[in-house]
């Protein structure tokens, strides 16, 4: 599986996989390059969290150099959100993604991305540095109080062990041809996220730059990737871009 991949850097461990990435980038690392890490001492989520990084689990950064637009690549976000759900249906489970790229099984998040935009590359490319961490081996046990009630892992999922490096080849094989699908079209891949896309006519709430929270009724994906919510009295929906969706407890 390897021969598909560009060169992959393994390490016992790193603060975050995403920094080792972003230093190799600076040292001219090429497109499609892969670091891997058993665990990760200061893993980074999204909005600024800290993404919980014990061994037996998957820490994976992928370099990506695009020819697109720095604007363009929230999209490719999207696009590493199916490759990981793809891989996990590979594996006999049933993914779904919660927008932007959260994959959950059972309703609870097993893998989530963090992309970042190097801005400094030599030769002035766009570089983006797609940061994807899989739970593999978390059993509840094992989870902080936090993370109990919200998190998930495939081991535990499928009642069977998984061995993360088979799984990390597998994503990181499976994101260079979601990638090399977006480079040709400078555009996420819709139509297959949707397939996993599990938030349809779902009622959210997110935070609006002009109005503040906002509740509604998710409506689709757009084009480039952003969220459709059609907000409570408005005629048309929203494209959501950035921040978080929260499903709306019922009532
Ligand atoms: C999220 O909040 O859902 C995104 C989590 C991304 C975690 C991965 S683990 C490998 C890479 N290195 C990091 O520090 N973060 C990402």
């Amino acid at each position: 599986m390897s021969a598909t991949l560009g060169p992959v850097h393994r390490y016992d461990e790193l603060a975050s996989t995403n920094d080792e990435a972003r230093r190799l980038v600076g040292q001219g690392a090429p497109d499609g390059t892969v670091v891997l890490a058993r665990r990760q001492t200061g893993g980074r989520g999204r909005l600024g969290r800290h993404w919980f990084s014990p061994e037996g689990n998957v820490f994976l950064s992928y370099v990506h150099q695009s020819r697109h637009r720095p604007e363009a690549l929230a999209g490719l976000t999207l696009d590493a959100g199916t490759a990981i759900a793809d891989v996990i249906a590979d594996l006999g489970l049933e993914p779904a993604l919660k927008w932007p790229n959260d994959v959950q099984l059972g309703g609870r998040k097993v893998a989530g991305v963090l992309t970042e935009l190097v801005t400094d590359a030599p030769h002035g490319q766009a570089v983006a540095i797609v940061g994807v961490g899989v739970n593999v081996a978390l059993r509840p046990a094992d989870l902080p109080d936090a993370l109990r009630p919200i998190a998930t892992s495939l081991d535990v999922e499928a009642g069977q062990a998984f061995d993360p490096e088979d799984v990390a080849l597998r994503v990181a094989a499976r994101l260079r041809q979601k990638l090399a699908g977006f480079e040709a079209t400078g555009a996420p891949d819709v139509a297959a996220y949707q397939r996993w896309f599990a938030q349809l006519g779902q009622r959210v709430r997110f935070v609006d730059p002009a109005d503040g929270v906002v509740a509604g009724v998710v409506q689709g994906v757009a084009h480039d990737g952003g969220l459709l919510v059609l907000a409570d009295g408005a005629a048309a929906p929203t494209t959501v871009r950035a921040g978080e969706i929260t499903p709306e407890e019922p009532a």
